[in-house]
């Protein structure tokens, strides 16, 4: 709630408008901050890249709609985004398709359905899309997904260098490639490498980006390969907690711009389209979660607000997706207010895991009060085991300028329409 004599104008009064209209605890992405963040992509890394949206970090179907248009490619990780993406009016042939795990109905639909590129993971998958592409008279484009030796100091969460179930290991992936070009039903028609994510040291980025280009020329020289497609998985990180700050994309593209025009003055790659596959970096900080103060305890010393959104709504704040370290991430009270105190913030679970907050400074708290979480724009709700203790699914809000939109997924609400999206069969088998 807001207090007497706050700001309300800007963004904290629209989401304070969010917390008393439409509710909490509530997602509110913020057009205007995803805009300014792809002008500035494509300001500092446009004159070399195209840039694909992951939609795993957030599949919001309204946001989709409005990223497309906007944002070049997209990548899908299975079947449901794949259709997500389509009713959200993707066209198919701009998605490419990852993930480690697809079964032979998810690929057979996409092939049916002129998906962009099949990324194919292993030999298996490749022999499994041959087959498929041949029952459905196709030819199939694919890109062959690497993955490399090393990766750089700089990613704190990185799957390179050690067993991986995702593409093939680089160093050892010259039979699975040739057997892999012979399959008739498949075209190459480039390279896909995601190798580790949020790093904020443009050193790191850039060292990362010259693994890629090296596993790059040299799979295209044991293929005779000259590649439409080269996907950089982008490693972009953004600021989560205090003292991080913000990634420096005038450094990145500095230090990499060399390197990637002497690839495109390279021939075998003067044609070649070079992708930049992003999810957090372009939504991540357009994203808060509202959560409201439901009680206060003073317990042992330690003051605790009790919020009615936790990890079942947030799992990444609550330091349950991929931190060895649970660290508090930013946030600030909607409404703004004097002086700072110390104070634990967990959710409705109950579970001592359900934390959003520990011995944060925030203006003093109060029932009522809500908290805006940032950077919750990426690997929020979609990341969450919002079933978990049976509590209502939180609100989705969209703000474009000054005005909002309740973009809640229905099939959180329990809609059984959306959920016939994500079933198992193909509805168009
Ligand atoms: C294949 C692939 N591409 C892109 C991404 C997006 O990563 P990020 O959101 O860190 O940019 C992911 C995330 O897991 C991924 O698996």
């Amino acid at each position: 709630m807001s207090r007497p004599g706050a700001d309300m104008t800007g963004l904290d009064g629209l989401l304070a408008r969010v917390a008393e209209t439409i509710g909490t605890p509530s997602y509110v992405y913020v057009t205007d901050a995803i805009e300014r963040r792809l002008a500035e992509l494509r300001a500092h890394l446009g004159p070399w890249f195209a840039f694909s949206y992951a939609m795993k970090c957030n599949p919001n179907p309204e946001l989709l709609r409005w990223l497309s248009g906007r944002v070049d490619l997209l990548d899908v990780s299975s079947i449901g985004e794949f259709r997500l993406a389509r009713s959200a009016g993707w066209a198919a042939r701009l998605a490419s398709f990852t993930g480690p795990g697809k079964q032979d109905f998810e690929i057979d639909e996409a092939i049916a359905s002129e998906l962009g590129e099949l990324v194919v993971e292993s030999y298996r998958e490749a022999q499994i899309a041959d087959r498929m592409a041949q029952r459905r008279g196709r030819v199939q484009d694919i890109l062959i997904r690497l993955s490399p030796a090393v990766v750089p100091k700089g990613f704190g969460d990185h799957m390179a260098g050690r067993p991986s179930p995702f593409g093939l290991d680089v160093e050892s992936s010259s039979d699975d490639l040739r057997r892999i070009a012979s399959l008739p039903r498949l075209r190459i028609v480039g390279l896909h490498i995601y190798s580790g994510t949020q790093s904020l040291k443009p050193d790191a980025i850039c060292d990362n980006y010259r693994i890629f280009i090296e596993c790059f020329r040299s799979t295209c020289e044991l293929l005779d390969l000259t590649p439409e497609k080269l996907v950089f998985g982008s490693g972009l990180g953004i600021p989560y907690h205090a003292g991080d700050s913000g990634l420096d994309l005038a450094a990145v593209a500095l230090g990499i711009g060399a390197d990637l025009d002497d690839l495109k003055n390279d021939p075998r790659f003067r044609g070649t389209q070079l992708i930049l596959e992003l999810g957090r970096y372009l939504v991540g900080e357009a994203g808060y979660f509202l959560t409201r103060v439901v009680s206060i305890k003073e317990s042992r010393g330690t003051r605790i607000g009790v919020c009615d959104g936790g990890m079942n709504n947030h799992l990444p704040a609550s330091g349950h997706f991929g931190m060895v370290i649970r660290r508090n991430y930013q946030m600030h009270r909607v409404g703004g207010g004097d002086g700072e105190e110390k104070i634990d913030l967990s959710g409705p679970l109950c579970t001592s895991i359900d934390r959003l907050a520990t011995g944060i400074l925030l203006p003093r708290l109060e029932e009522g009060d809500v908290v805006a979480v940032h950077t919750s724009g990426a690997y929020g709700l979609t990341a969450s085991p919002i079933h978990f203790i049976s509590h209502a699914a939180p609100r989705e809000v969209m703000i474009e300028g000054m005005q909002m939109r309740d973009v809640t997924r229905q099939w959180y609400l329990g809609g059984g329409e959306a959920e016939q999206l994500l079933r198992k069969e193909n509805p168009a088998a």
